[in-house]
């Protein structure tokens, strides 16, 4: 892991933000030039997004004196580098930060593309701004204490990516979950980083392209906040990325019957999560909630409307499709009925 860039700072202008769980991760015990520097070691759950926490930060970076020109290094998942970047970038104006993601879902897509923020009045990620880490420092070392629902939860963020590209989707449908190499896990990392990184230039304030990276979000973020017994997370919910993979197919459904899109990706992703992920947990009766939910969703421009990123083929997404209703009833009965 190359820290390079920490000689452009003054070695009293340098603090880490740190999910406590890694304390002892061997990694962090190899990250030698950093442990003479001011650590916050956060306790990381979702409810860590939150004022609190980051004020919690700024006292950490005042304390240490921390000016304009300071650094902070944030270590850990998504939650930590949401916050971490956060606290950052409205610290004195904004400060420079580091990303060392510690996830498959951090490295691929929470610690890029500039989103940070946090959760507030039980919304989540509704408060925050766009700034970008300097640098995100790669090592998917991380990953080898990872728990196997945490990396599914990632990879499930890296199909959502893979679908917006021809050369990748076939790839990730190859790749063995059951022994993971890391090697070709690293290669699929990057791929999926790149494909991120130029939809994002293209578009970094999500006014139109950038949109496409919400594939799979519309009916997962519904699906995310139902309680749910399967694949849980420490808050008794889903984890973000199983309710991924359940949004893409209802999406995918809705690409088959509304854009002609061909059934064979979609057909292969509903055996990958037959496999892997398990079906979803949920009763027919639960889609009026969950349309509902929809309808109040932050990606919506207008109230009430059900808007959504569908494809017309695997690399071919089509942004702002308006869904009905009924067509979000339908698209909600083949996932249940699986
Ligand atoms: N900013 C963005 O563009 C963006 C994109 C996607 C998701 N997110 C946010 O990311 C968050 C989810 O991120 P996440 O899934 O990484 O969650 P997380 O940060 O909560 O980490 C998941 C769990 O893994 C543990 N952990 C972290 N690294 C570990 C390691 N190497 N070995 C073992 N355990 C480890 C953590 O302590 C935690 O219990 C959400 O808050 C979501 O809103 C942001
Ligand atoms: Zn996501």
């Amino acid at each position: 892991m190359s820290l390079e860039v920490l000689h452009q700072y003054e070695k009293s202008q340098i603090c880490v933000l740190a999910d406590k769980s890694l304390i002892r991760h061997p990694q962090w015990l190899a990250l030698e030039a950093l442990h003479e520097q001011p650590v916050l070691w956060l306790d990381v759950n979702e409810q860590t997004k939150s004022l609190e926490t980051v004020t919690q930060i700024w006292d950490f970076l005042f304390a240490n004196g921390i000016t304009r020109r300071g650094l902070l290094i944030c270590i850990g998942g998504g939650v930590l580098t949401d916050i971490g970047g956060f606290a950052a970038a409205t610290y004195k104006r904004g400060i420079d930060y580091i990303n060392i993601p510690t996830t498959l879902l951090a490295m691929i897509d929470a610690s890029s593309g500039g989103k940070t923020g946090i959760n507030y009045h039980g919304l989540k990620n509704s408060i925050g701004v766009f700034a970008d880490p300097v640098q995100t420092i790669l090592c998917p070392e991380w990953l080898t204490t990872l728990p196997v629902q945490q990396i599914l939860s990632g990879f499930g963020e890296m199909l959502k990516t893979g679908l917006l590209d021809e050369t990748l989707f076939p790839e990730l449908m190859q790749y063995d979950l059951d022994h993971m190499d890391i090697n070709a896990m690293t290669t699929l990392i990057h791929q999926c980083l790149d494909k991120k990184r130029t939809i994002v230039a293209a578009d970094p304030r999500e006014e139109g392209l950038r949109k496409a990276l919400n594939l799979g979000h519309t009916f997962g973020h519904a699906l995310e906040e139902i309680q749910m017994v399967n694949g849980q997370s420490s808050n008794g919910k889903w984890l973000h990325g199983y309710a991924v993979v359940y949004g893409l197919i209802a999406e995918l459904y809705l690409s088959v019957t509304k854009l002609g899109c061909p059934r064979e990706p979609l057909q292969q992703l509903t055996q990958m999560m037959l496999h892997y992920y398990g079906k979803p947990q949920c009763k027919c009766s639960d889609r009026e909630q969950l349309i509902a939910l929809m309808q109040q969703d932050k990606k919506n421009e207008r109230t009430a409307q059900i808007n959504c990123t569908l494809i017309r083929a695997v690399g071919s997404p089509v942004i702002n499709q308006v869904i009905t209703m009924d067509e979000a009833n339908e698209a909600f009965d083949y996932l249940f009925s699986l």
